[in-house]
């Protein structure tokens, strides 16, 4: 037993959730298990609660009863939401974002679309430590096409210096991918400055917005970015798999060709034409028929983003975050954890990392023993995300006080054989 003296006792988190302008939004959400502790709504959001009527009303009235006949109105939906989104959480005008297909293959058909604009560039740059999928999906693209992607070096706790990208941008830069908000570390990127820093390469920017839409007020357009994709089933709440949304500059659109010539992306789409022609807007970038349920439960969950601007939701993420700090260096540096993330917050997203060498033990049970669900990330984080529409104070302090008796009474020492694939 590690002894500590404990400066922020629970009757200060819970002054600061009585304190909290926000804290009428948790009822919006269901909850099966008041005791739960859920730190990972950066992995997938919690369900709101009027998300089950909504899709009720949508499989019945307009499947059940509408059939076919609902694509009239089902049709504008991927914009409709988009739109909603650009306006709420994103800083983008009407008619720049779209919901469709997974942020996967949103940033497949953007990257393409970008190095395709700039045939006489043959260099990507990224992030070298950003998410598999952003790093795997740019290596086929360079080995497809002969281009040389550039993985930059960025501290595993600080995120990328911005240096290093200006020491690598050149004449013969095509394009820039990066995370704003870094799914390890949280480390939280200068979208702003970025932009300029590309600009005056004259290399385009493509955004992962995916931890940071929802939590992070993003200035798409005032700070002139590009390209941006990004996920809403995590701070955006919209369900396990829910579409993901790109967003493309208007002025950019016109020039930007993605490669997966889909009938969603045609002109006269049931004019059913002969060759592709494709929109002169952002539905240019569709592609076919979207997964209509799982976008529908966007509506109700942009209906409770929508009750908080993003700068408070931002604000109380920060004194959320700021709160998990302060305990892990009270509690958990001692007993062998080392924060992982930035220590200033407006260098920071919505999550804290903290380093350990049985992190993965320890987010196992905490899961199975203490009630607490944050996650493990290869080889030694555990990731406390907070969700600012519903984590209390009081859950943060609860959670990382569960966190440090779990290593007093060494609770994760005799774990039985992990059978899950995922962390
Ligand atoms: C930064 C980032 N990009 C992309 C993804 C995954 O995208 P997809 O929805 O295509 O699986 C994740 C998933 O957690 C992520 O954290």
């Amino acid at each position: 037993m590690v002894a500590t003296a404990v400066t922020v006792n629970r009757a200060v988190a819970e002054g600061m959730d009585a304190a909290d302008p926000l804290r009428g939004l948790r009822r919006l959400f269901f909850r099966a298990d008041p005791q739960l502790i859920y730190l990972d709504g950066n992995s997938l959001g919690p369900l709101p609660a009027a998300t089950r009527d909504y899709l009720d009303d949508v499989m019945l009235d307009g499947w059940g009863a509408g059939l076919v006949r609902s694509w009239e109105t089902w049709i504008d939906w991927s914009r409709r939401l988009g739109d909603r989104i650009a306006a709420h959480a994103l800083g983008a005008a009407p008619g720049e974002v779209a919901l469709s297909d997974s942020t996967s293959v949103n940033l497949y058909k953007l990257a393409a679309a970008a190095l395709d604009a700039a045939p006489g560039r043959r260099t990507i740059l990224a992030d070298a430590d950003d998410f598999p999928t952003n790093r795997y999906i740019l290596q086929g693209l360079a080995d497809q096409r002969g281009l040389t992607l550039i993985p930059l070096r960025s501290d595993p706790s600080l995120g990328l210096g911005l240096d290093t990208l200006r020491d690598a941008l050149g004449s013969d830069v095509a394009l820039v991918v990066l995370s704003l908000v870094s799914y390890r570390s949280g480390a939280l990127l200068d979208m702003a400055e970025v932009n300029a820093a590309a600009a005056r390469a004259g290399a385009l920017v493509l955004w992962d917005l995916s931890h940071a839409a929802g939590v992070i007020p993003v200035r798409l357009n005032a700070s002139r970015a590009d390209l941006a994709v990004g996920a809403t089933y995590k701070y955006l709440n919209g369900g396990p798999g829910s579409p993901a949304f790109l967003y493309v500059r208007g002025e950019l659109q016109h020039q930007l060709r993605q490669p997966i010539w889909g009938w969603f992306g045609q002109r006269d789409q049931f004019q059913m034409g002969e060759r592709y022609s494709p929109r002169d807007d952002i539905d240019r970038f569709l592609a076919g028929t979207p997964p209509l349920l799982s976008m529908a439960a966007l509506g109700p969950a942009l209906d409770v983003l929508e009750q908080a601007p993003v700068t408070e939701l931002r604000d109380k993420s920060v004194r959320l975050t700021e709160l998990a700090v302060r305990l892990a260096d009270e509690w958990l540096m001692p007993r062998g954890f080392r924060l992982a993330s930035p220590r200033d917050p407006a260098r920071r997203g919505s999550h804290v990392s903290l380093a350990h060498p049985q992190a993965s033990l320890l987010s196992r049970a905490l899961r199975s023993r203490m009630n607490v669900v944050c996650d493990f990330r290869a080889p030694d984080l555990l990731r406390i995300g907070t969700t600012p529409l519903y984590t209390s104070f009081t859950d943060v302090w609860d959670g990382l006080d569960r966190l440090r008796r779990l290593v007093d009474d060494r609770g994760h020492e005799n774990l039985p054989e992990a059978t899950s694939r995922v962390t």
